[in-house]
């Protein structure tokens, strides 16, 4: 949020308890009657308000209504450069050539009829979803899953929890068509499996879904360099992979939410921060969208490479189930708790 004069001064008029009218924005708030018990409380709500840590010391600095507005800007200014130099620093890091000698090409005549699916994520909200669906709709279809843990209880698990049937993860793995890998790191280079079960996906697998992310809204960029890590390691595949296949990235509209025009074109994007939302899950994502691109297209595009910005995901249609981290289920056990509902969903201020 840029600092605006209406803004500051509202804030400054709480804290003072002067009417926003009375406050002139190029006098000193000590003339205004500001002492240091406000000054202390005014940088903890505009701290608040911008995001930002600012210190006692910054607003001694700054002194009016419009020192504060210079001061943010400058601030703000100073951070967005450092996120683009990080951003642009780890797309650097990540988008070094590749290592594994790609396998011999291999023409599948019926790819589309007998097609070996690799599935990320599955025991989340939209993999397990992906899962269900797959073996339900498409008898032709098999599915390696790549699961932390045990992966057989833990998807009967999440399948129970979301209410869908676990009966079709029993059957499928009896017939085959369900196979499923325990992987101690998708950042490893083998994606966290043994040598011999890599080997086998570089010869069989045609479509890799990958789901599988932190959903973390509070850890910085940085924390998100085993996520990235992880897609590499699936774009190595897919270059990599007799039947070079096809690398759908599950991304999100939160990189997007900058873009000027009101609709956001179907095409990579400049890789700029400030396109996405401030935090580092969205940044991550942009830096991962654009690591991709780059891997994509030094392989001389050798796998397709679908980049799917996927939006809020609502309950299932059928069983109402709704991951209760979300936010809009959130917000709406709040609403009891609270006795209140916003005014304006999505309002600032809201
Ligand atoms: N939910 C939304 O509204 C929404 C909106 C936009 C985009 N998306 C994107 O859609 C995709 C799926 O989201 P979701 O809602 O299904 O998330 P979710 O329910 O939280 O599931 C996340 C999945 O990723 C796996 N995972 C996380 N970190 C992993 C790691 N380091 N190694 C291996 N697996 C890991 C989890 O496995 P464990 O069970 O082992 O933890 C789980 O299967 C994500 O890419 C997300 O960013 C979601």
């Amino acid at each position: 949020m840029e600092p605006t004069i209406p803004d500051v001064t509202a804030i400054v008029s709480t804290i003072l308890s002067v009417p926003v009218d009375e406050l002139d924005p190029d006098t000193s708030i000590f003339d205004l009657g500001a002492n240091s018990l406000n000054v202390t409380e005014l940088a903890w709500r505009l701290s608040k308000a911008y995001a930002q840590r600012i210190e006692s010391e910054d607003l001694y600095q700054a002194m009016s209504i419009s020192g504060i507005i210079a001061f943010l800007s400058q601030r703000l200014q100073d951070v967005a450069v450092d996120r683009q130099k990080e951003v642009n620093a780890l797309i650097e890091e990540f988008s070094v050539p590749f290592t594994e000698t790609p396998r011999a090409k291999v023409t599948t005549v019926d790819a589309h009829l007998h097609s070996t699916v690799l599935l990320t994520g599955a025991t989340g909200s939209l993999g397990s979803h992906i899962l269900a669906k797959l073996l339900a709709s498409y008898d032709a279809v098999a599915v390696v899953c790549l699961v932390r843990g045990d992966p057989l209880p833990r998807l009967r698990a999440s399948f129970d929890q979301r209410g869908l049937d676990p009966a079709i993860l029993d059957e499928a793995s009896k017939t085959g068509r369900l196979q499923l890998l325990s992987t101690s790191s998708l950042a490893d280079k083998h994606l966290g499996t043994t040598t011999t079960d890599y080997a086998r996906l570089l010869e069989t697998v045609d479509i890799v879904i990958h789901s599988a992310w932190r959903l973390d809204f509070n850890i910085p960029l940085s924390g998100f360099k085993g996520d990235i890590g992880a897609t590499r390691s699936l774009a190595e595949l897919c270059a990599c992979s007799a039947r070079r296949p096809s690398l759908n990235f599950t991304t999100s509209i939160s990189t997007t939410f900058g873009v000027p025009d009101e609709l956001v074109p179907e095409r990579p994007l400049e890789p700029l921060a400030k396109y996405a939302l401030n935090q580092g899950y969205a940044l991550a994502k942009v830096v991962t969208e654009h690591t991709l691109y780059r891997l994509h297209t030094a392989a001389h595009q050798s796998f397709p490479l679908h980049i799917i910005r996927v939006g809020q995901l609502c309950g299932d249609t059928l069983t109402g189930f709704w991951s209760t981290d979300e936010m809009a289920p959130m917000l709406l056990a709040s609403i009891p708790a609270l006795r209140a509902i916003p005014r304006e969903i999505g309002a600032p201020g809201s």
